[in-house]
């Protein structure tokens, strides 16, 4: 079995190279934010804007644990915020599971995600000027739990490849 968790800030990758990685180890690719728009039946968009935040780290959380408490085997792209809430964070030193951490620098999160507010309601009141500002704090503040994760991977100026040879070396 093979339970692989990739973490990180919003535009740190996460997807990208879950599915990459799912591909190459032929196993299923699950995308967190998918299974909760399936559960409620809402874009994430609107989760956010017609139940709140709170309803949406609850079900973030409960389909978390399910995922984690399965015996599939599984790339799971998880949500930003996923490690920050409850005990998400103790979750990922779970033994059976690897869990990584894209690490992004604010230049690259800030580059990647100027153009991407609107699809993202965490970043979507922010004007352009606020937005390194804000990444950086926030970054600053979820750090403490991105890297609980087992292994950290720095992503800046790295092909999607090369990514993916250094994730393939820690299941080894
Ligand atoms: C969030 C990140 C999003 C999504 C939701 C909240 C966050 O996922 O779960 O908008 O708190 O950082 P991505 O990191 O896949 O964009």
């Amino acid at each position: 079995m093979c339970k692989l968790v990739l973490v990180g800030y919003m535009g740190s990758g996460k997807s990208v190279l879950a599915k990459k990685l799912a591909e190459k180890l032929n196993i299923s690719f699950v995308e967190l934010d998918d299974l909760i728009e399936e559960k409620a039946k809402m874009t994430i968009k609107t989760i956010f804007s017609d139940k709140g935040e709170l309803y949406f780290r609850k079900l973030e959380h409960q389909l978390f644990l399910e995922k984690m408490e399965s015996n599939e085997s599984f790339v799971l792209s998880t949500g930003g915020g996923t490690p920050c809430y409850f005990n998400n964070h103790e979750v990922l030193k779970q033994t059976d599971s690897v869990s990584i951490y894209l690490k992004a620098s604010i230049d690259t999160l800030y580059s990647r995600l100027k153009n991407q507010r609107e699809s993202r309601p965490l970043l979507a009141q922010l004007g352009e000027g606020e937005l390194r500002e804000f990444i950086a704090k926030h970054l600053f503040e979820r750090s403490y739990f991105y890297n609980q994760a087992k292994h950290i991977v720095v992503v800046d100026d790295k092909s999607i490849d090369d990514i993916v040879k250094e994730i393939e070396k820690f299941l080894l």
